[in-house]
């Protein structure tokens, strides 16, 4: 028989289409455990007030294809505190919960992990965030997700780019992470791809445009993460224009769009096959561990870790742009 009889599952941070997708696996292999599960709102504010609500099959029935998360999330400067967390601990501890899954990021990471360095309490960590920076896992939920939103859009500026013999600057999101950028880059056939890991050197790439237009290139696609050292899509065309140039430049900050719609079947299939590893790790006396997905096989990997390290970009991955540029 398991020992953990209640559950409460939060979603927490920026949402990521897919999440619903892990709430359901969650909530769906929990009953089939006898677990009774809570939903939790708001992430850790909802932890904090004590929004709990009670889940069942019927809860999650006709989610699975929903972006955004049923559970709504939040990003909580109240759990960053003592008092903050130990209200939480209480709240949990008179619905009688005896586990928590934590859907999010580095952020929901963090909390989660402090949380249990003062809490006796099992938690497990799903990684959900469309950027795709979590160390411990090839991908992240949401991710596939926010890739084709992003390249369906630039398909569409390439087009009019094209006619109009224009340089267009996409920006995508990635505050501080350029695996959106690098992937959507080779996907959409860019000219070039700016992010923050690498510093971007101004002079350098206004060469890089000059030698495309020497090539006769009448159009290009630059993408830019908006986390990128040299600022965001606006001001690195703003920087490009005191060459004086004949270029024509726009700007398309795609934003939020990424973040929404319906998840991609990969997205859909891994928070499924996470959700569900989520419920087997905690009754394997798992705690403090994020479920990852590596090469295919379902690894857990400590918060300590995956807040620790940072995964690193693949510079073969940016020299690929070049290449199918030649
Ligand atoms: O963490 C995901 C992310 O989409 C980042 O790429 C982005 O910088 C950030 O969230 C923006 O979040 P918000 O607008 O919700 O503050």
């Amino acid at each position: 028989m398991s020992k953990i009889k209640k559950l409460a599952v939060l979603t927490s941070g920026g949402d990521a289409p897919g999440m619903n997708a892990a709430i359901r696996a969650v909530v769906r292999k929990a009953l089939s455990e006898n677990i009774k599960t809570y939903g939790v709102l708001r992430g850790y504010e909802g932890l904090i007030k004590g929004d709990f609500i009670p889940m069942n099959s019927k809860s999650v029935s006709y989610i699975l294809q929903l972006g955004g998360t049923i559970l709504k999330t939040s990003r909580s400067e109240e759990f960053k505190t003592t008092e903050g967390r130990k209200k939480a601990y209480e709240n949990l501890k008179e619905k009688g919960i005896d586990a928590l899954v934590v859907i999010g990021g580095d952020g929901t990471f963090k909390g989660a992990r402090k949380f249990n360095e003062e809490y006796d309490l099992p938690i497990v960590g799903l990684p959900g965030t469309i950027d795709n920076d979590l160390f411990g896992t090839d991908m992240t939920i949401g991710f596939d997700t926010a890739l084709n939103t992003a390249v369906e859009a630039i398909d569409k500026i390439r087009d009019t780019a094209a006619s109009h013999e224009r340089v267009f600057f996409v920006e995508v999101m990635g505050r501080d992470a350029g695996f959106i950028a690098l992937r959507v880059g080779i996907a959409s056939g860019a000219e070039a791809v700016l992010v923050p890991e690498v510093p971007t050197d101004i002079e350098a790439f206004h060469n890089h445009l000059l030698e495309n237009m020497h090539r006769k290139k009448t159009s290009s696609i630059i993408i830019v993460a908006e986390g990128d050292d040299a600022g965001g899509a606006f001001e690195i065309k703003k920087s490009l224009e005191k060459f004086g140039d004949e270029f024509d430049m726009k700007v398309t900050v795609l934003g939020h769009i990424q973040r929404g719609g319906s998840p991609s079947a990969y997205d859909r299939y891994l928070a499924s096959r996470l959700g569900v590893a989520a419920i087997d790790a905690l009754l394997d006396d798992q705690r403090s561990v994020m479920i990852g997905m590596i090469n295919r096989q379902i690894a857990y990997v400590p918060f300590t870790q995956t807040i620790k390290h940072h995964k690193t970009i693949d510079q073969t991955l940016l020299d690929l742009v070049d290449v199918l540029n030649t």
